[in-house]
């Protein structure tokens, strides 16, 4: 058991939900606008569910996969989507960390405790001044419980899947808005019905629902609940 963090650690920003709901966005714009690190803890999990997949182990063999997680040395570089780059032992996974594929096979490994248990003081590692901006699914249940303020971003799975297919359109990808729907779906089952660190937000968090709200509105309220926290003038 991690003692708690001190009262002197910079402070964190937990912005947790669904796939698919906008957290990358939300949380780059708060890490430039505060100048605060970000930390993407679903790359992490993605990034060991694929070098499991390149060593020919399945995601049940949750021991297996999580004793690879020590020898990954992983690189985040870039600040934007489109600067963005993944580098793992020196070799760039951007684009395969970002695939839908890749998305699927970590949500299968993130159910297993040892590989939660391995990823755990790697995110944690990630808290340095002035202040980390957390994106995933237990940043404000499990990762960071004291963070300074919670978000909880919520829209449909109808809506989050639009989103995608509309951005997979848009880069040239013809991907069926059906297929995407059920994907969103079957990953939220899995991400919140699994046994350790359901997604689920944390009874402090403040549920954000952006189903009918464009991007530039939800980032107005994010902005709010900064004012109204004291953590931005
Ligand atoms: O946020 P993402 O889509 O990149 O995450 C991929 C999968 O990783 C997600 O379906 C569940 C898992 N995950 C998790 O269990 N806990 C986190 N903090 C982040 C991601």
């Amino acid at each position: 058991m991690t003692p708690p963090a001190s009262p002197l650690s910079p402070p964190v920003i937990a912005v947790d939900g669904p796939s698919g709901v906008g957290k990358g966005m939300v949380t780059r714009w708060l890490a430039h606008a505060l100048g605060w690190h970000r930390l993407d803890s679903g790359a992490l999990y993605r990034i060991l569910a694929l070098a499991a997949q390149r060593a020919g182990i399945g995601h049940e063999q949750q021991e297996a996969v999580a004793a690879l997680a020590p020898g990954l040395e992983i690189r985040f570089a870039g600040t934007t989507e489109a600067d963005e780059a993944i580098l793992v032992n020196g070799e760039d996974w951007t684009a395969q960390v970002r695939s839908e594929a890749t998305g699927g096979l970590a949500s299968r490994i993130a159910s297993a405790p040892a590989v939660r248990a391995a990823l755990l003081q790697r995110q944690r590692d990630f808290r340095q001044a002035p202040g980390l901006v957390a994106d995933g699914r237990d940043m404000g249940t499990v990762v960071f419980p004291d963070a300074r303020l919670k978000i909880f971003l919520e829209a449909s799975a109808e809506a989050r899947a639009e989103r995608r297919w509309r951005q997979l359109s848009q880069a040239g990808v013809d991907a069926k808005l059906l297929d995407l729907c059920a994907e969103v779906r079957a990953r939220d089952e899995r991400d919140r019905k699994r046994a350790i660190a359901p997604l689920a937000p944390a009874a402090d968090a403040i549920v954000v629902d952006s189903t009918q709200m464009k991007p530039d509105e939800v980032l107005a309220e994010i902005g709010r609940l900064l004012r109204v926290c004291g953590i931005a003038p």
